[in-house]
């Protein structure tokens, strides 16, 4: 069978075997097959979609193009987060260690920020010295020794889906739901977990707005999850606008220490305390969510999870006093300017894409995956979608290189907030909770779930 039958099956609805997606996707690995045929295979896909059995042949056949973590011989549990993405979503460097002071170990590999989400990878290497690229083997002697390795995706781990991924991203066909499943999923299960938490975004700033995508990516990578032995549970939170204040690289790894710290946003706190819930409860740590709820919450305020956090941080070469003293040690933007309420109002919106966007503006995000990025600027959103704001508080605080680009910045900014008289329709930060065995709504406060 030749790739140009292949690509013309899939064209025509048909659908290719495991054994097919199998030796493709190795030829693909090893530089066999151009890339303009898979491009024309992923168009298909988009088009004609795959069943649940198809995706986890793909998945299956770019997990089998690498190598594993191998972490079989611990005696502890070992679970992962996945976030789908968003604005201001600092939550892994929190739940990393937090997850591992209580018991569960977690080899969590993480990506970079592209386009208007912010990446992990790019948020820790603001910590002078921190490194992320760790071999496997580091990985996982790592995670014997202290619980915790927090690594970027190596050439070894699913080479097929690093290739695929880039080429998705300059063909337009990253947002088919089987493809992006695939692609986390062939990831995810390479790290040898006994569990995985999926945090699925969902809202404007998210990488699948609508609820309804956003929980059938969740399903897709569940069962693909359930059928590979790996228990996985998703939750749906907000992505309508960015999660804490800080929003960029630097500022995003302050305001998860200070949560460490006990304090931090609400809203952060909230989403981070439900994701490590799900985990500890996958790692059978704890009998019952409120135990582990309240484990979790223990680990910010005793300082736990901090400690923890600390000894990653010297177990990746980065400097401890970044922990310690963030603002002498983390970098610095030259110019700090608030931006103040024109008048009095409610706040209506604060459009994460746009502030996503404008990180890059400022240079902290990238437009393509080789670019520099400048750890140090980025915005403080003092406000939320329903704050009451009078003429002349501020807004946000913009953390700039330079006036020019602060300037862009601002007018970035003006668009993205937007103010009215009313009161916007609150939305739930964890709406609802997907496992194998169905989907269920989470009450308002979380608390008493
Ligand atoms: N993240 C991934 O790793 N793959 C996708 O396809 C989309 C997001």
């Amino acid at each position: 069978m030749t790739v140009v039958e292949l690509i013309e099956r899939k064209r025509d609805g048909g659908r290719l075997t495991p054994e097919e997606w199998r030796s493709l996707m190795a030829a693909y690995a090893r530089g066999d097959v151009p890339d303009y045929q898979i491009a024309a295979l992923a168009m298909a896909v988009y088009f004609r979609g795959m069943d649940d059995a198809e995706t986890d042949a793909l998945m299956s056949a770019m997990l089998a193009s690498g190598r594993r973590l191998d972490l079989a011989h611990l005696s502890v549990p070992r679970v992962d987060k996945h976030s789908t993405g968003g604005v201001g979503d600092k939550v892994s460097i929190i739940l990393a260690p937090l997850v591992a002071a209580c018991g569960v170990a977690v080899p969590m590999m993480s990506g970079r920020g592209l386009g208007h989400t912010g990446g992990t990878l790019d948020k820790l290497e603001s910590i002078p010295g921190f490194e992320t690229r760790l071999s496997l083997e580091r990985a996982a002697k790592q995670v014997e020794r202290i619980g915790c390795a927090m690594l970027g995706q190596t050439s070894e781990i699913a080479p097929a889906d690093r290739r695929f991924y880039s080429l998705r991203d300059a063909t337009a066909t990253v947002d088919a739901i089987p493809l992006i499943a695939a692609s986390i999923m062939s990831k995810k299960l390479a790290e040898g977990l006994t569990g995985l938490v999926l945090d699925v975004k969902t809202g404007a700033g998210a990488f699948m707005p609508k609820f309804d995508d956003a929980l059938r990516l969740a399903q897709t990578m569940i069962a693909l999850g359930e059928r590979h032995g790996c228990p996985t549970v998703a939750l749906l939170t907000d992505m309508d606008a960015p999660l804490g204040e800080a929003c960029g690289n630097a500022v995003e790894v302050a305001e998860a220490i200070a949560v460490m710290r006990g304090g931090g946003p609400a809203d952060l706190r909230e989403v981070t305390l439900a994701l490590a819930a799900e985990m500890l409860l996958l790692g059978a740590v704890a009998a019952d969510r409120h135990v582990a709820r309240a484990k979790a919450a223990e680990a910010l305020t005793s300082g736990a999870a901090l400690a923890k956090f600390r000894e990653i941080v010297q177990a990746q070469g980065g400097h401890p006093g970044a922990v310690d003293d963030p603002v002498q040690h983390l970098p610095q933007a030259p110019l700090r300017v608030a931006v103040a309420a024109e008048r009095n109002g409610v706040v209506q919106r604060v459009e994460p894409r746009t502030i996503g966007r404008a990180i890059s503006t400022l240079g902290g995000g990238r437009l393509r995956v080789e670019d520099d990025i400048d750890h140090a600027v980025g915005f403080l959103v003092h406000v939320k979608p329903g704050s009451a704001v009078r003429t002349g508080e501020p807004l946000a605080t913009i953390l700039a290189r330079d006036a020019a680009t602060l300037a862009v910045a601002r007018e970035a900014l003006g668009r993205a907030i937007v103010l009215g008289d009313s009161a916007p329709p609150a939305r739930p930060r964890v709406s609802h909770r997907v496992g194998a065995g169905g989907v269920e709504e989470v009450p308002p406060s979380g608390a008493s779930w």
